[in-house]
């Protein structure tokens, strides 16, 4: 697994393609040391810290893909033990859901309408709308066929496209939804909903009531399992890029019914195992667990001049973002179905490490916040105005590139745009920040470190978005001192994107992307610099994973606004994590890079076929 070449930029290289000393004196700083100072491989030291958030750095730097060594895995694919892309609970009673024609009702609304407070018309809560709430967050979009090979494809990305990730939903008793109160799994190849719990309609009414009319709860585990087959240690990291994607196709198919989104991120993950049924030994006696993620909570948005909303839901009303756990074990003690399949017939090697970090990251605290009702729909946008793309297409159409032509250029409007679509917008009240960023209830930890290399208008290089303003300064005094923050030249004020260094940084993306061509032959390609350990120590280890939902819910609003854009994306979870880190010379653990990307032209591959995701139904 060693790569072959190293370095695979040569200082001659930095010579011809950089044009700026201080790109030059950066590279000197950075790449020149790495080229003289490799890391040794050494065996890991075994004292295991007391304190988890040491545990969790401790599980993140063990991980880290360096030139000379991968993080370890096995080296080689155990295809007779592949895991089972699908989960099924057998004896659960399931429901199969319409499979609805992209014209039948809900038509989608345009992409661009989903962005803009109320332009969106709510749908209530009915079989056909959860039908395609749920094809848009989790279901399948394609067949791909290779000769005899046929693998599927889903609207939420996966690393290795191995999909860890199980939906769930708690629906209670909702007039004109003819379902049973309960806990249902989504059954992605059905598109169907199993019914693992009916839980008592009063109870749930009852864990419910705080919320607005009509709404329902949604929750996200991960088969650990399903990655590590492949990836070993480094598969914790992906599982949660995977849950941070899952949150944003969720959270962007929310958006095209009207409806709104919140984690309930208050909740212990004792709860959420709870009512997902996780923790239910006996169900997933001799089969692969999931790990219960996150729970949230995703309603209709009434039209704010419909007397429901002054009624029932009010102005005023303040959402918790936290479920009552009393309730929860009440509701628990219910009549459960079905017993998860078995996913993989041996797993050679189990990751010892990929339990500790879950276990050490595990968030056992109850927080009773709440936040304001959104107060930014008030006005009502004609649906007419808006003329692209629906918001359906482009997410039924959204694939990761396997290679880009190392040509096509975007505009800098365009690549503007992107960046505005990732602005949080974190002085805002939580659910007044533009969708998707309502659903989460932080501020940012994410920044990203740009290397543009074919934007028209924008000279090549490194640049840096800041997606949190006040942390300008901070971020400054963790980086090499060297670098210019010059404004970038025609950006939107509020944007605040920096200018770092002119050069063709083309081969150094290259590189440091585990020598991926992807991210050198795209428009730009990037890597996401969390605040890394003055979050942990500030928040506690059970942090750790937000930092990569965080980085894939970004990724999530990217990858469609590159398919809107006519352009493609490819999230990049293999780089070399020191390197990327002396690029700008990034002081200790105060950040890291969690997650690469990139958007360009892609080149499709012409010996693939693309089947309809629902031809077997
Ligand atoms: C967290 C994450 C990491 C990924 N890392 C890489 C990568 O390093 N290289 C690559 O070519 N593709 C990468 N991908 C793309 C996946 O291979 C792709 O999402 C998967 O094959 C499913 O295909 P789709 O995105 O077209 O649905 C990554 C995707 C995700 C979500």
């Amino acid at each position: 697994m060693l790569p072959a070449v190293y370095p695979a930029i040569s200082p001659q290289d930095i010579l011809i393609n950089l044009r700026l000393l201080s790109f030059l004196r950066l590279c000197r700083l950075g790449l020149i040391i790495m080229a003289t100072e490799i890391p040794l491989y050494r065996e890991p030291v075994e004292t295991v810290p007391a304190d988890p958030v040491d545990r969790v750095i401790r599980y993140h730097v063990q991980t880290k893909h360096h030139f000379n060594r991968y993080a370890r895995a096995l080296g080689y694919l155990d295809w007779a033990n592949q895991p089972d892309p699908f989960r099924r609970f057998e004896g659960a009673p399931i429901i199969s859901l319409p499979l609805l024609k992209p014209d039948e009702d809900p038509v989608s609304p345009a992409y661009d309408a989903i962005y803009q407070p109320g332009a969106v018309v709510c749908q209530p809560v009915t079989v056909r709308t959860l039908s395609r709430f749920f094809e848009f967050a989790l279901a399948l979009s394609a067949w791909k066929k290779a000769g005899e090979s046929e693998w599927p494809l889903r609207s939420n990305p996966s690393s290795g496209n191995l999909h860890p990730t199980e939906g769930y939903v708690v629906m209670p008793q909702i007039e004109g939804l003819d379902f049973k109160p309960g806990l249902y799994h989504y059954a992605p190849k059905e598109h169907g909903l199993e019914l693992r719990a009916e839980f008592p309609a009063e109870q749930i009414a009852r864990l419910l009531a705080p919320f607005p009319p009509s709404a329902f709860l949604f929750g996200l585990t991960s088969v650990h399992w399903r990655e590590a087959w492949k990836y070993g240690e480094r598969a914790f990291r992906y599982c949660n890029h995977d849950v941070g994607h899952a949150i944003g196709s969720t959270r962007i198919s929310a958006a095209t019914l009207g409806w709104k989104m919140a984690l309930l991120d208050g909740t212990s993950q004792e709860t959420v195992a709870l009512l997902l049924g996780t923790n239910r030994v006996d169900d997933f006696a001799g089969v692969e667990s999931e790990h219960p993620d996150c729970l949230a909570v995703i309603w209709p948005l009434p039209d704010v001049k419909s007397e429901t909303l002054d009624v029932k839901c009010g102005k005023q009303r303040e959402i918790p973002l936290f479920i009552d756990p009393g309730v929860v074990k009440e509701v628990a003690e219910c009549t459960w179905y079905g017993k998860a399949n078995r996913l993989s017939g041996e797993h050679g090697v189990e990751w010892e490490i990929i339990d500790e970090a879950a276990v050490v990251s595990w968030k056992s605290s109850c927080e009773h916040i709440s936040v304001a009702a959104p107060t930014s729909d008030t006005s009502h946008v004609s649906p007419f105005t808006f003329h692209g793309a629906p918001a359906g297409q482009i997410i039924r159409q959204r694939r990761s590139a396997v290679s880009f032509d190392g040509k096509t250029s975007i505009s800098a409007a365009t690549f503007f745009r992107m960046m505005e679509r990732v602005m949080p917008r974190a002085d805002r009240l939580q659910l007044d920040r533009p969708m998707p960023w309502d659903v989460w209830p932080y501020e940012p930890a994410i920044h990203l470190l740009i290397f543009v290399h074919r934007v028209e208008g924008l000279v090549p290089g490194l640049y840096f978005l800041v997606r949190d303003p006040k942390k300008l300064s901070p971020i400054q005094h963790s980086m090499n001192s060297e670098l210019t923050w010059s404004s970038t030249p025609n950006c939107p004020e509020d944007l605040s994107l920096y200018w770092l260094l002119e050069g063709d940084a083309k081969k150094l993306a290259v590189q440091v992307s585990c020598h991926q061509d992807i991210a050198g032959d795209s428009a730009f390609s990037f890597g996401m610099l969390a605040e890394f350990e003055g979050r942990l120590r500030e928040g506690g280890a059970w942090w750790y994973p937000r930092l990569f939902w965080e980085s894939g819910l970004l990724g999530q609003v990217l990858y469609l606004e590159a398919e809107a854009a006519g352009v493609r994306a490819t999230g990049i979870g293999c780089f070399f994590d020191d390197p990327v880190h002396e690029i700008v010379s990034v002081k200790g653990l105060s950040f890291q890079s969690l997650y690469h990307f990139t958007i360009g032209g892609p080149v499709e591959d012409g010996r693939l076929m693309t089947l309809p995701p629902y031809g077997h139904r």
